[in-house]
């Protein structure tokens, strides 16, 4: 089905430039940015965000990590956005993840992990209304 999935380049990956690189990927993929901003993460955003990891041990770190800098908060569509997206940033941890994702090209933390994807339409859906509002989202045909 086509799905839309909510991608954030976190904090590293806007201070070690990577945002080209990764943006680069996901267009040569083919799938399409149908919306994109630049922000700094809020506390307030970032429990929203992860709502299901609020009482985790590991939560201040995040917490701290994710409102540390900007991030870019991106929307892409395509058929099977989510777990497209999922397969291309690799492992949580980029120790773990395999050569040709993001995190296994980029990065050896698990929490400073570079991208954030969606994992399934539902949560798509959730967070995307958390980062975007609906008229910033563009729709336009690809045929050009
Ligand atoms: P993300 O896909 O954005 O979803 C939750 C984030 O929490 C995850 O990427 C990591 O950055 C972080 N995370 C998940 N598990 C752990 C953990 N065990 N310790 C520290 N950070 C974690």
């Amino acid at each position: 089905a086509l799905e839309k999935s909510l991608i954030l380049l976190k904090p590293d990956a806007v201070q070690r430039r990577l945002c080209g690189e990764i943006i680069s990927r996901l267009e040569k993929k083919g799938l399409k940015l149908v919306g994109m901003k630049m922000l700094v993460v809020t506390k307030e955003l970032a429990a929203k965000h992860y709502e299901e990891h609020v009482e985790k041990p590991f939560y201040p770190l995040l917490e701290e990590f994710i409102t540390s800098g900007p991030v870019v908060a991106i929307v892409v569509q395509g058929p099977e956005a989510v777990s497209v997206v999922r397969g291309m940033m690799g492992k949580t941890n980029g120790r773990e993840s395999a050569p040709g994702t993001i995190r296994g090209d980029f990065g050896l933390s698990r929490q400073v992990n570079l991208i954030h994807g969606s994992d399934s339409p539902e949560a798509a859906a959730r967070e995307t209304a958390i980062y975007f509002q609906p008229e910033e989202l563009v729709e336009y045909s690809s045929s050009l």
